[in-house]
């Protein structure tokens, strides 16, 4: 059973919209050179972030995703990353860009870094929407990030809490009230 909360909007959909025009122009830059990007999602949290970001890319680019999870329904990650779905592209000597919706402890991010690296990329950016750089615990940094935010829980937008608000169109931060 779910202890009953509230859920204050934290970031609007319009800033995201905003942030990612900024980002993607960003990205684009970086990559102009290539015509072999592989655009990597971390399910599920990032499937929302992920659509948004590649429709502001102009660029030619594959979109594949690696379904990991530490959380479960928890609020806590276990720092265990598990490798649910593997990845559909070979991507040795490819160009490839993981989107994440946020990082938090790093365990999620460093793992997969770790796993990819092993297969022989050309280039490997991260970039993530959100960042909650007091939360860290393993030393990581995404290459773009969306905002940094406070110490809060936060849904919406491709995250969830126990599965559910993933659908919200902005980013809010869960309160339990007394
Ligand atoms: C969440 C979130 C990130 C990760 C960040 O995923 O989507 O992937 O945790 O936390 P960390 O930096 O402490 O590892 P989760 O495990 O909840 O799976 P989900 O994306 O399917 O919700
Ligand atoms: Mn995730
Ligand atoms: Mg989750």
């Amino acid at each position: 059973t779910q202890r009953p909360y509230v859920i204050d909007e934290m970031i609007s959909a319009k800033a995201i919209a905003a942030r990612i025009e900024a980002l993607a122009s960003e990205i684009a830059a970086e990559f102009s050179d290539t015509n072999k990007l592989v655009v990597v999602g971390l399910l599920r949290g990032s499937f929302v972030f992920i659509a948004d970001l590649v429709r502001e890319l102009h660029l030619p680019v594959e979109v594949d995703f690696l379904e990991v999870s530490s959380y479960g329904d928890a609020m806590e990650s276990s720092r265990e990353v598990r490798v649910l779905k593997d990845l559909r592209a070979a991507i040795e000597g490819r160009d490839v860009l993981v989107v994440e919706d946020i990082v938090d402890t790093g365990y999620t991010l460093s793992h997969v870094l770790r796993l990819l690296e092993t297969r022989g990329p050309a280039r490997l950016r991260t970039i993530a929407l959100l960042d909650k750089p007091t939360r860290r615990e393993v030393e990581i940094r995404a290459d773009w990030t969306g905002f940094e935010i406070p110490d809060e829980f936060v849904v919406g937008y491709g995250i969830d809490y126990a599965q559910r608000n993933r659908n919200l169109p902005y980013i809010g931060k869960v309160r339990f009230p007394e």
